[in-house]
């Protein structure tokens, strides 16, 4: 493997103990693993920072600071030390109706706190590679509006890949990325849904794949230090 692939993961509503992953990294150092967990656990996985790992959120405010109760600031997440934070996820659009335009803020407030945006996209239904493109391209389009695209991160996932063990073709990852690439000037892309066991070996060896974003998987340290370990 000679290209630095990025494993995000997304630990979502969930609570790991951060002595998991101690125990499966023991002591080892990895630097191309970005961990997140919800907002009250980022602090406790802080000590894995001596062993490379990064840190990252879930979702952030749109708004810098104030009378907003329930949410949590850029800076906040910058100080818990986080250096990451996902945003736009398809499930936040689904339930908690997160639009495109909160979206592009929220990119915006953490672009201000020196925190790298993962910003998600993905189309709704399987309905082919044109489907697909169109659908993300629209997406960015709104979510990059001035915004230092140098500085961002997009993860394409398929809805319909996500937590339903479906996978999309190679042809299709590549096809759906490289028009991100081409027609956003985004650099780093990431895939998203369903990454795991089965198929992180075909997945990281597509050129245009820069890491994954990775969901159910990520709860299982062992896995994520094991599929690591062997693309090296
Ligand atoms: P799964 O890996 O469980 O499909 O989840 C993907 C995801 O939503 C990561 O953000």
């Amino acid at each position: 493997m000679n290209k630095r692939f990025l494993f995000v993961c997304n630990f979502k509503m969930n609570s790991l103990d951060v002595m998991e992953y101690v125990n499966a990294i023991k002591d080892d150092h990895i630097d191309n693993l970005v961990l997140c967990p919800n907002f009250c656990d980022i602090k406790d996985y802080a000590i894995l920072k001596r062993n490379g790992i990064m840190l990252g959120a879930q979702n952030v405010s749109e708004f810098s600071g104030g009378a907003y109760t329930g949410e949590v600031s850029a800076s906040m997440l910058k100080e818990s030390g986080a250096d990451f934070c996902i945003i736009g996820h398809s499930e936040r659009k689904k339930y908690m109706f997160e639009t495109l335009s909160q979206t592009n803020q929220k990119a915006k407030r953490l672009l201000e706190a020196g925190i790298t945006p993962i910003i998600c996209v993905g189309e709704d239904t399987e309905k082919g590679d044109d489907f697909a493109v169109r659908y993300v391209l629209l997406e960015l389009n709104e979510v990059l509006k001035d915004i230092a695209i140098s500085k961002v991160i997009v993860a394409y996932e398929p809805i319909w890949a996500i937590g339903t063990g479906k996978v999309p073709s190679n042809s299709h990852i590549q096809n759906v990325i490289s028009a991100i690439k081409k027609y956003t000037g985004v650099e780093v892309c990431l895939y998203g849904g369903s990454f795991g066991e089965n198929n992180y070996k075909e997945i990281s060896s597509l050129a245009c794949v820069d890491g994954a974003l990775i969901g159910g998987a990520s709860l299982k340290p062992n896995l994520i230090v094991k599929i690591q370990k062997d693309l090296r």
